[in-house]
């Protein structure tokens, strides 16, 4: 936990965890499904004066500290952008090191998800991934596939236009074999065709180190989702930049195209297909 010494920070996380937590429970207006960009590792170790991979090292400690943190502010989903289809074309030493910190982490933290009752998942191309991780994320899966808590999903080798670009395929595919009419196609088909199925939409999108970009992710599901931009490279995104994050949620009025909060209704809403907890 961040400490300048003087427990400034203890209070300061303390106070706002209490804040938004009593906020949440007045009002109802929990972000239930979180998603994160989380950027900045390279920058962050390198303004320090160490090695990318070091960035991403404690890039994975934040990853912890926000999966242990997310359900004590009501969140039941978090996804979380670990690698995306374009990563690939980085330096080949990078590229193995974040494998070797993956396989790392899905040993390490198999354990610790099963005692908090985490459900672990996954979206994007995992063919892509080496063999040995494969079966590990199968693993995880099976081992907590019956847990009924905070649903973990982790995009790896996740591109968001080739999600939709399979989705076409599968659908075209269901049409051609006449298990499909074209005039049935709607919205919720296509949210059915994507690794997403069976996930609520995000309600929060947020991103580290500042940039104003989407980069590729969840672009269909994020259509009315909240948008939250920090400055904190992710190294730096701890429990408290979390309740930030949630605080600002809290203070957004969600109108989903109509004009006043007070009208929309998130059970009619395309952002809501219906499995809001
Ligand atoms: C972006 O920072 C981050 C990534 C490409 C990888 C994200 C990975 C982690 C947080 C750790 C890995 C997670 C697991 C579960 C093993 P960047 O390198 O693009 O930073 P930069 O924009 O400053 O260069």
């Amino acid at each position: 936990m961040a400490n300048d010494g003087t427990g400034r920070s203890v209070r300061f996380e303390q106070e706002t965890l209490s804040r938004v937590v009593e906020q949440a429970e007045m009002t109802q207006n929990i972000p239930y499904h979180v998603a994160m960009i989380m950027d900045g590792n390279g920058r962050w170790a390198e303004r320090q004066g160490l090695p990318r991979i070091r960035g991403h090292q404690v890039g994975v400690e934040r990853v912890e500290e926000i999966i242990s943190a997310a359900p004590e502010f009501g969140i039941k989903y978090l996804t979380l952008y670990a690698f995306s289809k374009e990563n690939w074309r980085r330096p080949s030493h990078e590229v193995n090191f974040l494998m070797e910190l993956l396989s790392t982490y899905l040993d390490c933290e198999l354990a610790t998800m099963k005692k908090n009752n985490i459900v672990f998942n996954t979206i994007g191309d995992l063919a892509d991934l080496p063999k040995v991780i494969q079966e590990k994320i199968a693993r995880n899966k099976k081992e907590t596939g019956t847990n009924t808590g905070l649903v973990v999903t982790f995009a790896f080798s996740y591109s968001s236009r080739h999600e939709i670009t399979q989705a076409c395929r599968k659908i075209a595919g269901e049409v051609a074999e006449q298990k499909l009419r074209c005039e049935d196609i709607s919205e919720q088909t296509i949210s059915d065709h994507l690794y997403t199925a069976g996930l609520p939409d995000p309600d929060l999108l947020v991103r580290t180190s500042g940039e104003m970009r989407i980069s590729n992710f969840l672009l269909w599901q994020i259509s009315y989702a909240e948008l939250y931009v920090t400055e904190k490279y992710w190294p730096e995104f701890n429990k408290e930049e979390l309740a930030k994050a949630v605080e600002s949620f809290q203070k957004r009025e969600r109108r989903f195209g109509r004009t006043h909060a007070a009208e929309a209704d998130p059970k009619t809403s395309p952002s809501f297909p219906g499995v809001k907890p």
